[in-house]
Order: C-alpha cells, then structure tokens, then sequence
C-alpha cells in the first residue's frame, strides 16, 4: 500500500485548522490534493486562494498551490475517490451534552465516504481519521457507518487508521510541516505501516518519532495530551494565586525554578488568564465526560475546569475592588483571541472577561491586532471597538491585557500614562516589567505578583 498511497491523490474532508493546513502542505509537497468543505461560502473562499483563518504564511502558500491547480476545493465528495489513495476525516468535533463530544459531523463525513466507496471503481483507500474523537470512535463509529454505506469490509475493501493531530494554532503550517511526533492507531500492521511509509515520504529526509498502537489508545493519547496541558495550566496558576498571598513571591520565578526539573518541564507553565481556544477546553471536558461515562473519579478534570474558570473571574473582582466597584466605569481590553498569533476568539478568556464587566455595569472598550471582526461576530452590544492601542487606552480608568501580542509588550508608560484617565493596568499574562511602569506612574497588577494595593 506504501508508495501506492503517496503516488495517488489526497483527499481532506473538512476545512478548519487541521484540513486547511494539510491540504495546503501537501498539495504543496506535489499530491494531488481534494479538500471537501461542506460550508459553501468557506469552500468558495478557499477556491479564490483566500485563508479564512490566520495563520502565517497559509495565505501564501494556498494561493500558490490553488494557482498552481494542486489543490481543489469542492462542497460535495461525489466521485473524489476515484483518483484517491488516501482520505483525511479533519471535522470539528464541538463539545455536546454532558461533556461528550458531538461526532454528528464524523458520521455524516463517514456515511459520505461509505456511498463514495460504494460507486468507486478506484483501488481501496486508506481513510484516516484526524478529528479528535473519544477512545473507540474510529473502530467502533467510523468503521461501521463507511461499512454499511460501502458495502465493503474494513481491512479489504478500505483501510483504516487514527492519527490524532497536535499542531498549535498560531503555528498551525509550521506544526503541520515539522511535527514532532506522529502516533498512528491501526487494527492492522498493513494500513499501520502505509500510513507511516506515507509520512516518512512526506517528511523525508526528516525521521519523525512515530508510535504505532491501537486506535482507542491514539485517541485516548491526543485527549490525554491535551488535559495534561490544562493540568500544567491550572497548577501554575493555582502556584499564581498562592504566590498573590504571599510577600515576595512571583510566579515567574517559581515556574523557571519548576521547569529546571526535565521530570517536569518549562513549557505550559505560564500563569495568566488561563487557557482557551477551541481544544483544551473541548478536550479537557471531553475528557471529563469520558472518564463519568465509565465511572472513574473526575475530581481532578473537575479542579482544572474550576481553576481555569475562576482565573478570569478573580481579575475582574480584583479590578472591581481597586476600582471601588465598575459600574460606569471605563476599560480597556487589550486582546481578543485566546491566545496571540491568530484571529481565533472561540472560548477565548478575553471575550468571557468582557461579558463579566459589561455585566457589571462597566464601559468596555476593545483592541486586536486580528481578531477584532471575528470579536464583534460573539460580542454583545455596547463595546466599542477600537482600531489602534493608544484610541483604546483613551480615557480609560483601567486597561486588562487579556492576549500576550507583542505591541502590547512594547507598550510605551509615558504614552499609555499620558492617554489613560487613572493609570491602571491589570496585566493577565505577565508581560510588563511592572517595576518600569511603576516608576513612569502607571500602576500594574500583575498575576501571579502580590499587587500593588498589597
Ligand atoms: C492545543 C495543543 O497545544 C495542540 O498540541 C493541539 O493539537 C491543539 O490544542 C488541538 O487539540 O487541536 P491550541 O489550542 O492551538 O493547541 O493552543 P495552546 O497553545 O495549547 O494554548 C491553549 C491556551 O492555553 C491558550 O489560551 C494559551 O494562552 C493558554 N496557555 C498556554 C496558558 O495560559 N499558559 C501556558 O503556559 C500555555
């Protein structure tokens, strides 16, 4: 199946984060690549050459690969398959009724694949699914539906593997280009095998780290992975809140004294506002709902949803308290997506913090580098939106920095003091040095720092 695979076409059904840098990466590696994005304004969009989402260097790279006609964009799958070796499942997979990811979109893309098969004379392809999906899914979802649409039998008439996805938004053509680990789920050591030969062609001359195992531990290990960095998240800002308590104490130094433990680790733990997005949250719930359907214990799934919560709202508290209260008064937030580097604002903890003041009486007003249209698609009513930093910091009587963008790091005191009413700055994600600020007469109160009202 091997070089079968890589010599066919590809076909990418769902065009999110994952389905539209893949897509995009390997019509830019030569295959012959079909994506299927069932929304038709997005799919035309993307037939244009245009990204709906930003990530860097995807606009470039799909108008390349759109121009040079390696990538085709299409709604419906009918016949996709003829020419097609491999197929990716890339759908969302929100979160549904307790807790339990909602899989309406993997079934409908299977049964789609299923009567795809049915009238295709092509070879036998493998189908890959990318989506995250609770452990179980792809043996005992997935294949049954493209079964009985087919008429075929997994493991002859198609081939069948997991292969979670782990790139990062804000980085995703970069994660998708130079991925650290590949874990590949298969029933058989054949489609396990074609899968990995695929990759090692891709990725040539680079070896990427590849474990091969059961679909239900790839899917447990993509919703594991993801809880673990909610758990890393929430422990530090746990860490955070104790260190706001006490004398002396910063965050930042506890967390590079904890990293320096290689059992432990540097990364994912920077204390803040919490996390969000559209996978950590999803993933760290569906974890939860996993873990109750079996009857296991989930007070510690429960505790890292508690904590990340509850960040958000103790900087509004905290900001009410040295405000002497927010009704009428005016803020500035500063960042809208869950994190800097892309437009993405979904569970983003800036956008539930502008809800809890606009619901608390104050005046909000908003900057973004990027997000600020995908902002005013969520937001309610009653935020002013603003195009510049300085516009924003306009007489305001506190500013928040909800997303760590680099310009609000090179903020300049003089000029923030200069057009804020009271200067005040609540920084959620510790990128001030509050003691320069402080001697240019701006009060900041960072996270993780006992703050300046003591
Ligand atoms: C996450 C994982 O990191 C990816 O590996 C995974 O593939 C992806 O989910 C997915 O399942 O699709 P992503 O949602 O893009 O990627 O974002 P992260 O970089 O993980 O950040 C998530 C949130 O945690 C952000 O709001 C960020 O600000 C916050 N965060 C991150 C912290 O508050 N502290 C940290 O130390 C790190």
């Amino acid at each position: 199946m091997g070089q079968n695979l890589w010599s066919g076409g590809a076909v990418v059904i769902g065009a999110g984060y994952v389905g539209l840098t893949l897509s995009a990466f390997l019509a830019s590696k030569g295959v012959r690549t079909t994506c299927v994005e069932k929304d038709h304004a997005r799919a035309e969009r993307i037939r244009r050459g245009e990204a709906p989402i930003h990530e860097e260097g995807l606009q470039e790279l799909l108008r390349r690969v759109v121009d040079e006609g390696t990538l085709n964009v299409r709604a419906e799958m009918g016949g996709v398959l003829e020419n097609s070796h491999i197929v990716f499942i890339t759908v969302g997979t929100p979160t549904g009724s307790d807790y339990i990811p909602d899989l309406s979109q993997v079934q409908e893309a299977s049964r789609q694949i299923g009567e795809a098969l049915k009238s295709s004379s092509g070879q036998n392809p493998l189908i890959v699914v990318k989506s995250t999906v609770p452990p179980g899914t792809t043996w005992n979802v997935v294949r049954p539906i493209i079964e009985a649409a087919s008429g075929r039998v997994c493991g002859e008439g198609f081939h069948l593997c997991s292969n979670p996805e782990f790139l990062r938004e804000g980085s995703a053509l970069h994660d998708t280009m130079n991925p650290d680990r590949i874990v590949i789920g298969a029933k058989s050591l054949e489609a396990a095998e074609a899968l990995k030969s695929f990759y090692d062609h891709l990725y040539t001359p680079r070896k990427i780290a590849t474990l091969i195992t059961t679909p239900t531990n790839a899917e447990l290990i993509k919703l594991a992975t993801n809880t673990y960095l909610a758990l890393k998240i929430s422990f530090i800002n746990l860490i955070s809140n104790i260190c706001e308590s006490l004398n002396d104490a910063d965050v930042g130094a506890v967390a590079e004294g904890l990293g320096l433990d290689p059992r432990i680790g540097p990364q994912f733990l920077r204390a803040g506002l919490g996390f969000g997005g559209s996978c950590l949250p999803k993933d760290t719930r569906a974890m939860r709902g996993l873990a109750a359907s079996l009857g296991v214990d989930t007070s510690l799934i429960d505790s890292i949803l508690e904590i990340n919560k509850a960040q958000r709202t103790r900087v509004v508290e905290r900001l009410s308290t040295m405000l002497g209260g927010l009704a009428g008064r005016m803020v500035a937030v500063l960042g809208l997506s869950f994190k800097p580097g892309t437009d993405d604002v979904r569970e983003s903890p800036s956008i539930e913090m502008v809800r809890e003041l606009l619901s608390r009486g104050a005046e909000v007003r908003v900057h973004d580098p990027k997000a600020l249209n995908n902002a005013k698609q969520v937001l309610e009513s009653g935020v002013t939106y603003c195009k510049s930093v300085e516009e924003c910091l306009m007489g305001v009587d506190a500013a928040i920095i909800a997303t760590e963008w680099p310009e609000y790091s090179a903020l300049n005191p003089q000029t923030a003091r200069s057009l804020m009413r009271n200067p005040l700055i609540i920084d959620g994600r510790r990128i001030l040095d509050h003691e320069q600020w402080a001697s240019a007469g701006v009060k900041v109160y960072k996270i993780g720092l006992r703050g300046p009202d003591g």
